[in-house]
């Protein structure tokens, strides 16, 4: 007798309460009239004379003991409070540790966004490309010096020479030979091309290159793109200026510079003392380059555009050392934390 009120006892400690229907099951089967208590006292009877005093002692505190659990309980359970023992609810709060964006992905995410108002879609191809779609169809002529302009790493794949893509250009050969005008598409990506590492270069950096194809596209058109572009990006007092250049998909091609954001031109070492940044390349789409793609230079025209995103980036949060981009220093990323986009 006393062994089974021991497992009782044992029983009614472990019993747990989670909820009113635990609860519940908790008094039908110790506290009820048919629960296990009851029963116990029901065998009272046969317990010899001289233990009655002392068993039925226990069994009032095994009674006890049931009962209050089920109030404590009860009690915490209208107060919304939990029984489940292994939550501290007294115990403080811990802060969600928030991550940041990588400031590149802020800058891409805000430069796809202002062209996207204006119509762009977003285009995107692989980095390791044929000779075709990264050079060739760009009116580089095989053994052209300009090849020589972007250093290329070429790698074996299978029986074809191919190389990792010096530009994403590539991909808006890929979007002209797969579509037909008019085309707006901007190519964000990843490019490689083979410079020592250096706070100035790197042998990998992200670019975004836009095309524009229609009827009568003309150089104003591409002038009022890239004005708004750097208005839009660097706030309404940004002008631009545009510098003949040479590019062998763009004739006529001109690079771009920004009024210095970060000396409003009156000259600083960014800007060389000059009040101006260079920030993109550009030009009118070589008819040949239309032609090897499948549109018809007689009816068609059309600008491109190329930028890298750490030039952008490191004009808009003054970054000065390109290796800081990929070395996943924490110190460096934890400053991004909050800026939107
Ligand atoms: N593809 C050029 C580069 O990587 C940039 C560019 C794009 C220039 C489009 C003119 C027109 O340097």
């Amino acid at each position: 007798m006393k062994a089974l009120i021991e497992q009782t006892r044992t029983a009614i400690e472990d019993f747990p309460i989670l909820d009113a229907n635990s609860l519940e099951a908790f008094r039908i089967q110790f506290i009820g009239s048919k629960g296990s208590i009851k029963q116990l006292f029901g065998e009272l009877k046969s317990v010899p004379n001289e233990d009655k005093r002392a068993v039925g002692q226990m069994l009032n505190d095994l009674r006890q003991l049931a009962e209050n659990k089920f109030n404590d309980v009860k009690e915490q359970l209208e107060q919304g409070g939990s029984q489940d023992s292994s939550i501290d609810v007294t115990r403080p709060g811990e802060n969600f540790v928030l991550g940041s964006r990588h400031p590149l992905s802020i800058v891409r995410s805000e430069i796809i966004s202002i062209f996207e108002r204006i119509g762009y879609t977003v285009s995107e191809g692989p980095e390791i490309e044929d000779d075709w779609h990264n050079f060739s169809a760009l009116n580089f002529p095989a053994e052209h010096p300009a090849r020589d302009m972007q250093d290329t790493f070429f790698i074996e794949k299978g029986e074809r020479e191919m190389a990792l893509r010096t530009h994403t250009s590539s991909v808006q050969v890929r979007v002209m030979e797969n579509s037909k005008p008019p085309i707006r598409t901007i190519s964000p990506g990843r490019v490689y091309r083979n410079e020592a590492i250096s706070a100035r270069a790197h042998c990998f950096f992200h670019q975004i290159e836009g095309l524009y194809i229609d009827k009568n596209v003309s150089f104003a058109d591409l002038k009022q793109t890239l004005d708004y572009f750097a208005k839009s990006l660097f706030g309404e007092k940004a002008r631009i200026r545009l510098r003949p250049s040479y590019f062998p998909f763009t004739e006529p091609s001109a690079e771009v510079d920004v009024s210095c954001t970060i000396c409003n031109s009156k000259g600083c070492n960014v800007c060389k003392y000059t009040g101006w940044l260079e920030i993109l390349g550009c030009g009118m789409v070589d008819p040949n380059v239309l032609a090897a793609s499948g549109i018809d230079p007689e009816v068609y025209t059309g600008f491109a555009f190329g930028m890298g995103v750490e030039r952008i980036a490191q004009l808009k949060f003054k970054v000065n050392d390109l290796r800081l981009y990929s070395e996943n220093d924490i110190r460096f990323l934890n400053q991004f934390k909050g800026v939107n986009n």
